[in-house]
Formats: C-alpha cells, sequence, structure tokens
C-alpha cells in the first residue's frame, strides 16, 4: 500500500469522526504574557487525549478559557457542537454538567464531609436531576466508582492526598459528564498513588464511555493513558500524535518532554 493511499484512508476515519471538543486558533495574553497563540485542538468521542507542556505553558489557561472559566481574546470554542461564546449563562451552566472537570488540586470543601462535597454539585445542577430527594443512591454510586465509600462521612482534613483526588473524581462523576478534563491528576502524589490514580481514569472511560483530556507532566501518566497526545509549546499546539510517535521524535524541543 503506498503512503499516499495510507492517508487518504486515515483522512476519512478521521473525517467520519464528530469532535467532541474543538478549539480553534484561540488566542489569550494577559498584558505582555500572551499564553494561547494560536491553539487548535479536537478530541474524539471515546478519546484520551494528552496535553503536554511545560510548567507555566499555559495548560490551565487553555483548559479555563475552554469552559468559559478564562475569558478568549479570540478563537472558537465548540463543545458537543454548541458556540461556548454563543451562550447564555443558563445555556453555559447547562453544558458544564456535561463537562466534568478536574482542578489541579482537588478543591474540595474544607468544612464539608465528603458526603456533603458531592452532595453540592447535585443541588448546583437540579436541572439535570430534577429535585433529587434522596441524594444517597448517587452519592455512593460516585463513591463506589473510586472505591472510597467507606470515605462518606469523613472531612478532607481525614483524607490522604490520593484520597482527595478520588473524592474530587467522585464529585465530578456524580453529575455523570460526558466528557472529563483533568488538570494533573497525579501531581503531588507517590507514584504508587499516581498507578492508582491513573488505573481509576481508565475504569473510569470504560464504565462511564467518557472522553478526557489529559493535563499532566507526569510522562508515565501519559504513555499509560494517552490514545493521542498534544504538545502545547509557545502557545501552540506545537506537535501532535502518539507516544510512540512524539517520544520517538528528532526534534529538539520535543525531545526534552521525554528525557528522565
Ligand atoms: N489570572 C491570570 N492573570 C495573569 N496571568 C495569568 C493568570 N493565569 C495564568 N497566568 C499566566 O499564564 C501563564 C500560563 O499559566 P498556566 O497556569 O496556564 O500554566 P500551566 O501550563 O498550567 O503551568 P503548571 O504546569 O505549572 O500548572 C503563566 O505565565 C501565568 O503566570
Ligand atoms: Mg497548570
Amino acid at each position: 500500500m503506498t503512503t499516499n493511499s495510507n492517508t487518504k484512508i486515515k483522512q476519512e476515519i478521521t473525517s467520519q469522526k464528530q469532535p467532541i471538543i474543538k478549539l480553534e486558533n484561540l488566542k489569550k495574553a494577559f498584558g505582555d504574557n500572551v499564553v494561547l497563540n494560536g491553539f487548535n485542538l479536537e478530541l474524539f468521542e471515546g478519546e484520551n487525549l494528552v496535553i503536554m507542556g511545560k510548567s507555566g505553558s499555559g495548560k490551565s489557561v487553555m483548559i479555563k478559557c475552554l469552559i468559559g472559566l478564562t475569558e478568549v481574546d479570540s478563537g472558537n470554542i465548540e463543545i458537543m457542537g454548541k458556540n461556548l461564546r454563543s451562550l447564555n449563562q443558563n445555556e453555559l451552566n447547562e453544558l458544564r454538567t456535561e463537562v466534568g472537570f478536574l482542578f489541579q488540586g482537588s478543591a474540595l470543601y474544607d468544612s464539608m464531609t465528603v458526603r456533603e462535597n458531592l452532595e453540592f454539585p447535585l443541588r448546583r445542577h437540579k436541572q439535570k436531576f430534577g429535585i433529587v430527594n434522596d441524594t444517597t443512591p448517587l452519592v455512593e454510586e460516585a463513591l463506589n466508582s473510586v472505591g472510597l465509600l467507606s470515605a462518606i462521612n469523613l472531612m478532607p482534613a481525614e483524607l490522604s492526598g490520593g484520597m482527595k483526588r478520588r473524592i474530587a473524581l467522585a464529585r465530578t462523576l456524580i453529575l455523570k459528564p460526558k466528557i472529563i478534563l483533568y488538570d494533573e491528576p497525579t501531581s503531588g502524589l507517590d507514584p504508587i498513588t499516581s498507578k492508582e490514580i491513573i488505573e481509576l481514569m481508565r475504569n473510569i472511560q470504560s464504565q462511564y464511555n467518557t472522553s478526557s483530556l489529559i493535563i499532566t507532566h507526569d510522562v508515565d501518566c501519559a504513555r499509560v493513558v494517552s490514545e493521542r497526545m498534544i504538545l502545547l509549546i509557545d502557545g501552540v499546539n506545537y506537535a501532535e500524535g502518539t507516544f510512540n510517535e512524539l517520544s520517538n521524535s528528532k526534534d529538539e524541543k520535543i525531545k526534552a518532554f521525554f528525557k528522565h
């Protein structure tokens, strides 16, 4: 088979799939600090896409622009076929129930128990579930998915770093999102706990059939979870490909990511 027909087949396969998230030419600067300078991304249904970039390269800014927490200067953001910038506040809130966001760090509410932390998004997004009188089955289901039902009555201060990360993930799952955005899911965790979280992310993808965007600078995490990767360098999607393709690249900027 010639290279040309290979390319053609690849194009046909890609064109059949609809992106569930599409970012086009995103630009964002803070004063003179140009962070995103024409960033593009497509996340396809059921896919785990990893974004790598060095510290300060704009990964968190990109993900915050994506869900409308930070306003972009220009560019298009399309989520599940909807143009984010054309939505009103209600429509934006509705869309946000479909997009789970695991913040960098865990961001649990310290003064609430684990149960209350999980109930919080249910109360906030009542329209998706109607008024839930008994939240217990939903809370228990989400805690079971992360293997921590036993922690239901604990306070965040009583949890280890890995447990906090799991509870934060359960709080994201409780709204049954179609897309999960992970911002550094393994940072600050020891290698064994990191592996457990990575395993959990894979299980969640197969159990809930979610599509995920995973920001990480953990090469091991990228190797295990990514089906495809994008390197964010100099404000753009500098390189895209599978872990193997990128880690074998001869480009010095790309090679720098895979040196231990
Ligand atoms: N609210 C803000 N106001 C001004 N500058 C900001 C703001 N948020 C981020 N920045 C700047 O944008 C740049 C990118 O920050 P960002 O947090 O996206 O980096 P990152 O790639 O997520 O890094 P890390 O890997 O350390 O989390 C940095 O220079 C940062 O100082
Ligand atoms: Mg960040």
